[in-house]
């Protein structure tokens, strides 16, 4: 399974750090073969030894250049890295990226081969509208897309579950990766409130090949708990 944290604006360079050691030593004593991945603030970016990947949250479809403010390729690759998040609802939403500049974003970042984490998920209203017309929203996302991009990984997260503590049924959960995973074979994430008192039962739903976790993955305590019950599982199976 993939158990992927999200840092988003939250920890120093030094918390940061601390953490990836203290998440490294947990994942080797607990001989966690899980595939874990973490996107820390980019300023929090360092060259990482060990068998945790870290990925940048957001990047220009640039080498490198004049935009300022913005960071490319070339600062990625310095530490080693070669995942990215694309498409995530705070980017989409907040920082008004389009889908073009993500498209954009994407292509650029497949032809360098980087792992993609590509985010879709609707919000609170389009949700209310009924199932055809969030259908319809989230298709529009995938537009451009190459969905069968062999580095790719899809995560759905529900805009309005993004930090809320709600969440779908577990029932919903399952219709809509059913539904996802027509659209692509890609390795398919949940997210949204994921937290250590329902990653069991979300890992546990088909179609669901592992999650994205925000706020609760900033105690590394918790996200190592949480990598556990995915080695769990999969022992089981
Ligand atoms: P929360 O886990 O805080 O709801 O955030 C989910 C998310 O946006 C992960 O990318």
């Amino acid at each position: 399974m993939i158990i992927a944290a999200n840092f988003k604006t939250n920890l120093t360079r030094k918390q940061t750090a601390s953490y990836l050691d203290a998440l490294e030593d947990i994942l080797k004593e607990d001989d966690n073969s899980q595939e874990v991945l973490v996107f820390p603030a980019i300023s929090s970016i360092d060259a990482h030894e060990g068998r945790v990947a870290l990925g940048a949250q957001n990047a220009y479809a640039t080498l490198n250049g004049a935009f300022t403010g913005e960071t490319g390729s070339e600062q990625l690759e310095e530490f080693g890295i070669k995942t990215i998040l694309i498409g995530h609802s705070e980017r989409r939403h907040i920082l008004g990226e389009t889908q073009e500049e993500l498209v954009k974003k994407f292509n650029f970042y497949k032809k360098l081969g980087y792992k993609i984490v590509y985010c879709v998920g609707e919000p609170l209203d389009i949700r209310e509208d009924g199932s055809e017309p969030m259908m319809e929203y989230i298709s529009a996302q995938y537009e451009g897309i190459d969905t069968e991009y062999e580095n790719l990984i899809v995560a759905y997260e529900p805009v309005w579950a993004i930090g809320t503590g709600l969440t779908p049924t577990l029932r919903d959960i399952e219709l809509l990766h059913l539904t996802l995973k027509q659209k692509s074979t890609a390795p398919l994430l949940y997210g949204g409130s994921v937290k250590l008192d329902n990653i069991e039962e979300v890992l546990n739903i088909q179609n669901v090949d592992g999650v994205l976790v925000g706020g609760a993955s900033l105690v590394v305590e918790d996200f190592s708990k949480m990598c556990k019950i995915a080695q769990n599982i999969d022992d089981k199976e």
